[in-house]
């Protein structure tokens, strides 16, 4: 049987799920409950300095539902917690002393002095935790008082404050990266500059969720006023793996250890982080839609994986797509597939045709011989995807590379061979570099 285990920049757990910083980690009957349920380790719902922050009584949360009411998107306007410093602390040294074998970061944000790091690096100490988690990533609320995102819009402070934690502490610390950024290798490199041990991503992404049109204000919305929030949910997962494979294959930051978060539901969700670099995943969305009892599906279907793949531990795989990761000029221009649809599962729906026909390459036909038929002219095909994307039958088109045959859209004999674009005959500079 695969083993789960991590050890995350010294900080071990029997299993890479984490749930983040957020309600499920807020308080000590939580994370008990989820540690029971098997969950590796929590990162604390953020703590600050006292006195605590006051939340609105209003709505705090906002959904985008798919058509069967799955939660797609989910967006938050809270704040960090709400609780007194003293009763977080104790908690997390009573949960600690219980739960030895779980990881127990604790995510912190306090204004940008090194005097409010300092102090509350030493109180964080004295519990055991594992590791904090530098929170530069809340982009609503605090960010206005130039903490969370405000910080980690600017590498110069991320650098300044990671640097502080690591002169205050021997904790590991990890820095929590905003994705609220252009390009996020910056403040991931800063945080390396600082000494951070490992940076985690990402925090939720700015957002307004809908607009009420009968009050014309934001939905939801605290008595007819609203604000924009943090967007997470399963709809974040794309920018958040995309962001995890910058860092991962960026020089500056390679090697890097990275927590991945934004949208995990399931074991796959959790592999494809981790394929793509991340060493542990942290989970907030899906254990609120859904319950702590979710890390089940997640362990069982992680550890069937790797038994399938024969891969013994996680270092096997962590970071194994991290190589086919690449820019666009270098995607081999010689490689083409067609569309190819599969008349038996095939339900005529025409969604392909008319996807194809209306924006695309006219390569659906609709009809043969008078009757309603959908089926790819490879003449016109340039196995852009788009059927496939839009047809509601899975595995009912699939993308068939042309292997020693010839396309017969461009009359060219497909042999295997690999030109990219800065070594194609239409690329001037190419050719100047050529000659
Ligand atoms: C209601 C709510 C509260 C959150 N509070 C915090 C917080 O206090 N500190 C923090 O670092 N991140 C906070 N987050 C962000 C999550 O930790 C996480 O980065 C984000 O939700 C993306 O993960 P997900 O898609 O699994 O939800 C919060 C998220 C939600 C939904
Ligand atoms: S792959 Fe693109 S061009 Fe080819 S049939 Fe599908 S939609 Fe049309
Ligand atoms: S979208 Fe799919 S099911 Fe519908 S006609 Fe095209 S191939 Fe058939």
């Amino acid at each position: 049987m695969a083993d789960l285990s991590v050890d995350f920049v010294g900080i071990k757990a029997p299993n890479p799920f984490w749930l983040a910083s957020a309600p499920p980690t807020d308080k000590a009957y939580n994370v008990e409950r989820a540690f029971r349920e098997g969950w590796g380790g929590v990162v604390w719902k953020t703590l600050g300095e006292d006195p605590p922050v006051v939340n609105v009584s209003g709505p705090r949360y906002g959904a985008i539902h798919g058509p069967d009411r799955r939660v797609i998107g989910f967006n938050n306007i809270e704040l960090i917690t709400d609780r007194p410093l003293e009763v977080n602390l104790r908690e997390i040294k009573e949960v600690k002393r219980r739960w030895p074998d779980r990881a127990m970061v604790v995510s912190l944000m306090v204004p940008c002095e090194e005097a409010s790091w300092k102090a509350i690096l030493k109180r964080v100490e004295e519990t055991e935790a594992d590791g904090i988690e530098l929170n530069f990533g809340c982009p609503h609320g605090m960010s206005e008082r130039g903490m969370g995102s405000a910080v980690g819009q600017v590498p110069d402070y991320v650098e300044m404050v990671a640097r502080w934690c690591k002169t205050h502490t021997r904790m590991p610390v990890i820095v929590k990266l905003t994705p609220n950024i252009t390009d996020v290798r910056k403040p991931a490199e800063a945080a390396r500059r600082g000494g951070a041990d490992a940076v985690s991503l990402i925090n939720t992404i700015n957002s307004i969720m809908g607009v009420d049109l009968d009050r014309m204000a934001p939905a939801p919305n605290t008595d007819g006023k609203g604000t924009h929030g943090g967007m997470c949910g399963p709809a974040v997962k794309p920018i958040a793996l995309n962001m995890v494979a910058e860092i991962a294959r960026f020089p500056a930051t390679r090697g890097l250890p990275i927590s991945g978060i934004g949208g995990i539901e399931t074991w796959r969700d959790a592999a494809e982080f981790m394929a793509l670099g991340a060493g542990t995943v942290q989970v907030c969305t899906a254990a609120m839609v859904y319950g702590f009892r979710i890390v089940h599906e997640m362990m069982t279907g992680l550890e069937a994986f790797m038994d399938e793949r024969g891969y013994a531990r996680l270092g096997d795989f962590v970071g194994a797509a991290v190589p086919n990761v690449t820019d666009w000029q270098y995607l081999n221009l010689d490689y083409a597939v067609k569309a190819r649809i599969d008349q038996d599962l095939c339900i005529k729906c025409g969604r392909c045709h008319i996807a194809c026909e209306d924006t695309s390459h006219q390569a659906i036909t609709a009809t043969k011989d008078g009757v309603r038929h959908f089926e790819v002219i490879d003449e016109e095909c340039v196995g852009c995807n788009l059927c496939a994307s839009v047809c509601p039958i899975e595995g009912c088109i699939t993308m068939e590379p042309l292997v020693n045959a010839v396309d017969r859209r461009t009359g060219r004999f497909v042999d295997g061979s690999y030109r990219n674009w800065t070594q194609h005959p239409n690329n001037p500079r190419a050719q100047v570099a050529a000659e």
